[in-house]
């Protein structure tokens, strides 16, 4: 049938050439037929697999070009696939890596046959022997790591069926607000990499729902991720001139599973909160409470740097456990700040001035009914007064000195009087310290109160404005695409030359490029990658036909029949391991046009001082290897503004870095060879997105040193500081192994963040050191001689002024203290006289009595002796520590 119709029209057209005698007519019919009827049917001479690949072979040399008779004819590729894994996200460089069974189909409208003739209506041959779109995922960043499959399947009518399987490791816009338990929709859009829309379009081959079903069937792995569902989306363009790029795009929606991350850091994050909360359960006096919260904090921060390896860093939004981790942390900082000035008044408050009246009215009475602070039961103040009382009256029993009484009595009331005055001055100590507690007790209890607990509408820029000059001219026989082809073959074979006809004229190549994505920097290897989409455009002189004649002004051929400039990123480091894409456009004046995605890794001057709030500044200077200045020059095609217009507006990740400038410059080097060449420099400019390392890194490590500063407060007497501050120097290093991970080793500049980190750490071992010195003063300077007078004069006097010390108030006896030798030695002679002095002078009662009572005096004194040393030793100490 179709042939008949054909040939029909074959024979009318013919007719209307030229008319020529039956005969004749009908020879050349013969002859013609493969070239004019372009849909070859092809005869088989048996039904066997060799006989049909012998009759398909003509259609092998047709591969260049898309399989249509007329070129205005639109190819329509219908495509789904099956998802089969899920194989992964990069939270980091916001990557969705799956695997997915990609299926396409298309008609190749060149060839057909009868499939009782040739014996099967269907043969699986190679795919480099055919066309086949050059269909792509926009999404995909990197190369298919997916095992070849060569063949594809040719069915009777033309339809060709391609299926290969791919490992997608596609951008997404990761949005990890509520992680783990986040839902993930991401993109896979479909589209052919350069043909337009008048060329190739893309169908829906099956519903999206049948997609879901067969991919939640065949899906055997129970990853940390769970397709929920697969929807397709169309988008339609109200204007059909076909200058667009058709697209078809699927949202692909996964559900973390986030048991594993409620087990490993949820639940146990919990329970140090738990345990910090009942911390404060401990006794404060007995337990050294403020060491164990700081190990608390430690194996805070341990999550923190999970938290850091895990988490992209993205600037719009800071992910709710980092949020809930902050708190903890913040929660933890300030209990233990709260411990450390708890301990302090409890140790330290005995030697505060009383309670000013207005704050105890304020907080034990006001604020502890809101509270219900059990109402300390006050001591009658009477009991003072009476005892003062009681003191000054039995002062004035003893006062008037003994005129009438007699000499051994007067012996007895000395002894009894000097036993008086020491139990008085021990009395006084006593209650002096008793005094000291009860003021005490009221800090605590009035700070206790406190706590209680598009992809972008490709530019077609039709520079078909070109004058057709010197170029050849190339004829078809006929105005469709396999004449074309045949006229095209013999620039193919020139390929291997730069396509100019004066070698003295240089070829103008023009470049531009849509950045992306940013996939990354590597501060250690100073590396950044990027994925651009690069886009060369130069003249072929071989190249020119007359669009009328053959049919169409542009066709798309692969390649590698095709001279291409050796422009190079001067900074690429790494091959690129973007998809292939195989096709140029060739338009009928001789221009090509070359697109290809390109995945740079590009090495950069990384300047990391200010990091992380650094802005880097990369250069991608675009330029031929080898051909100098007089063979090739370079120019952008479009404005620089543009590119970077709409490279912020394709760029669909929000990583961690953010493109904010490019900019142009255009120059000419000298080569080896003294011939200047041409290099075209992009400047790159990008900002870190910095949120995640100020919450991560930089607030948790302010925290520490307040914590550090604060610490100063504990008192050095009752707890073991020197233990604290060494783990609170243990969770800094935690700090300085994120950084020591993240940052690179320059020579010449430390980044700010590093040196900032370090100072921090230099203080906080200098306040250890420090710590260390005082309780070893404490402990061992009730031992030391006493402190050397200029010492005291210069330290305690001068210093102390300064820094406006609280002068320490001078004992009334500090003269006798300060001689204690000189005070035994008067005792000890006093005792001895006593010794050598027995009662002969009085009666024998009495010196019975008085020897008792001596007995008992000389105890006494001893006692308060003892007592004195303690506190003499006791004040050298403190002025020590002072
Ligand atoms: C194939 O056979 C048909 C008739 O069976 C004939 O009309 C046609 O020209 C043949 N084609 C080729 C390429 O030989
Ligand atoms: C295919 O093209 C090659 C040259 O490219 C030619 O030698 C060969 O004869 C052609 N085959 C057919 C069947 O046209
Ligand atoms: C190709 O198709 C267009 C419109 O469909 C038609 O105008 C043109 O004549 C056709 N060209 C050939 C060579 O058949
Ligand atoms: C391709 O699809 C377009 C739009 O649906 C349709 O007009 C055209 O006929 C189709 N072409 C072929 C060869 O099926
Ligand atoms: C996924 O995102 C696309 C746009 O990015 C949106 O059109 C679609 O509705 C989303 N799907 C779901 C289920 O939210
Ligand atoms: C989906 O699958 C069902 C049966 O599996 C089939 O009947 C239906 O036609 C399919 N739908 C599409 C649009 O392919
Ligand atoms: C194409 O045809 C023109 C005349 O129509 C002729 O001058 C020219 O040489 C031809 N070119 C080739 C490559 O045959
Ligand atoms: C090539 O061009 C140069 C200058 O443009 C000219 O001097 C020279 O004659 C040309 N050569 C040929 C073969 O046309
Ligand atoms: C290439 O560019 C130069 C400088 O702009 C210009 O003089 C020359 O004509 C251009 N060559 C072509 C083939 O466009
Ligand atoms: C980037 O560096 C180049 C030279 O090193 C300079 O010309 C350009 O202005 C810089 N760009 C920005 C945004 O600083």
């Amino acid at each position: 049938m179709d042939k008949d119709l054909t040939s029909d029209i074959m024979i009318s057209k013919d007719t209307t050439l030229k008319p020529l005698p039956p005969t004749v007519r009908l020879v050349m019919f013969l002859i013609l037929i493969p070239a004019l009827c372009s849909a070859i049917e092809v005869n088989c001479s048996e039904p066997t697999q060799p006989a049909l690949l012998e009759a398909l072979t003509p259609i092998f040399n047709m591969s260049a070009i898309r399989p249509v008779v007329n070129m205005t004819t639109r190819t329509n590729v219908s495509t789904f696939f099956t998802l089969y894994g899920i194989l992964g996200v990069d939270e980091k460089s916001q990557l969705l890596i799956t695997y997915l069974w990609l299926d396409y189909w298309w008609k190749n409208e060149l060839v057909f046959w009868d499939p009782n003739q040739c014996g099967t209506d269907k043969i699986s041959l190679p795919r480099d022997k055919f066309w086949v779109p050059d269909i792509v995922i926009n999404e995909f960043m990197d190369e298919n790591t997916a095992p070849p499959v060569p063949y594809v399947y040719l069915y009777s009518n033309g339809m060709v069926h391609d299926a290969q399987p791919v490992k997608v490791v596609s951008s997404c816009n990761l949005d990890i607000y509520t992680f783990p338990f986040d839902i993930q929709n991401c993109t896979f859009t479909f589209n052919s990499y350069i043909h337009l829309a008048m060329d190739i379009m893309i169908f829906l081959g099956k519903s999206a729902e049948n997609i879901t079903k067969k991919s939640k069937n065949v899906m055997t792995t129970m990853g940390e991720w769970e397709l929920l569902d697969i929807t397709s989306h169309k988008d339609k363009y109200g204007h059909d001139d076909g200058q667009y790029i058709d697209e078809l795009s699927f949202h692909i929606r996964v559900r973390r599973r986030a048991t594993l991350y409620v087990v490993n850091l949820l639940i146990p994050s919990c329970f140090l909160i738990t345990v910090d909360l009942f911390s404060f359960l401990l006794p404060p006096q007995t337990v050294d409470r403020s060491s164990f919260k700081m190990t608390l904090i430690l194996g805070y921060t341990v999550f923190l740097l999970i938290m850091n390896d895990l988490l992209p860093i993205t600037g719009n939004t800071i992910p709710l456990i980092n949020v809930f981790f902050s708190l903890c942390l913040a929660l933890m900082v300030t209990s233990l700040l709260e411990t450390i000035f708890i301990t302090n008044l409890l140790s330290g408050s005995a030697d505060f001035s009383p309670l000013p009246r207005w704050v105890r009215v304020f907080v034990l009475q006001f604020l502890g009914c809101l509270v219900c602070l059990p109402q300390k039961t006050k001591e009658p103040k009477g009991s003072d007064i009476k005892f003062s009382t009681a003191m000054a009256q039995r002062k004035a029993d003893e006062g008037p000195p003994g005129e009438m009484m007699l000499v051994a009595e007067g012996k007895a009331v000395q002894e009894l009087r000097s036993l008086g005055r020491d139990l008085q001055a021990i009395r006084l100590q006593v209650e002096q310290q008793l005094c000291g507690s009860k003021s005490s007790k009221e800090w605590i209890q009035c700070c206790l109160l406190k706590v209680k607990p598009s992809k972008v509408l490709f530019i077609f820029i039709s520079v078909l404005m070109y004058a057709s000059c010197s170029s050849i001219m190339l004829n078809c026989s006929q105005p469709d695409p396999p004449s074309l082809l045949d006229a095209l073959r013999p620039v193919f074979t020139l390929s291997s030359i730069r396509p100019v006809m004066n070698m003295s004229t240089p070829t103008n190549v023009s470049i531009d490029f849509i950045l992306f994505g940013i996939l990354g920097v590597d501060e250690k290897a100073q590396l950044l990658t990027t994925y651009i989409w690069q886009k060369l455009e130069w003249r072929n002189d071989f190249i020119g036909w007359d669009p009328d004649q053959c049919g169409s002004s542009r066709i798309t051929i692969p390649r590698k029949l095709l001279w291409v400039p050796d422009v190079v990123i001067n900074e690429f480091m790494e091959k690129n391991s973007a998809p292939f894409v195989p096709y140029s456009y060739v338009y009928s004046d001789g221009l090509v046009q070359d697109e290809q995605p390109v995945k740079v890794v590009s090495s950069c001057r990384l300047d990391i001082y200010t990091f992380p709030f650094d802005v880097q500044n990369c250069s991608l200077s675009f330029n031929s290897y080898l051909h100098r200045m007089a063979a090739m020059q370079i120019f952008p095609t479009i404005p620089v503004e543009e590119i970077l217009k709409f490279s912020q507006e394709v760029m669909a990740t929000m990583g961690e870095w953010e493109l904010i400038g490019l900019s142009v410059k255009k120059l000419q080097l000298p080569a080896s060879d003294g011939e200047p060449y041409e290099e075209l420099r992009f400047f790159v400019t990008v900002r870190r997105r910095a949120t995640l390392y100020v919450v991560n890194l930089l607030i948790p490590s302010c925290f520490l040193i307040t914590v550090d500063l604060l610490s100063f407060l504990l008192p050095p007497k009752s707890i073991d500081r020197s233990l604290f501050k060494m783990t609170l120097i243990l969770g800094y290093t935690v700090f300085l192994l994120i950084m020591n991970d993240l940052l690179p080793i320059t020579g010449e500049t430390i980044p700010l963040m590093n040196v900032f980190l370090s100072l921090c750490l230099g203080m906080m071992v200098a306040s250890l050191l420090e710590t260390i010195l005082i309780t070893n003063l404490l402990c061992g300077s009730a031992h030391y001689p006493p402190i050397p007078r200029w010492v005291r004069l210069f330290v305690l006097h001068f210093l102390g002024r300064l820094v406006g010390l609280p002068q320490k108030p001078r004992d009334l006896e500090d003269t006798v203290f300060q001689n204690p030798a000189a005070q035994d030695i008067k005792v000890s002679f006093l005792v001895a006289e006593d010794n050598q002095a027995p009662g002969p002078k009085g009666p024998l009662d009495e010196d019975k009595a008085l020897q008792e009572l001596r007995s008992l005096g000389k105890d006494l004194q001893a006692l308060h002796n003892q007592l004195k040393k303690q506190t003499s030793g006791s004040q050298s100490s403190e002025e020590w520590i002072q």
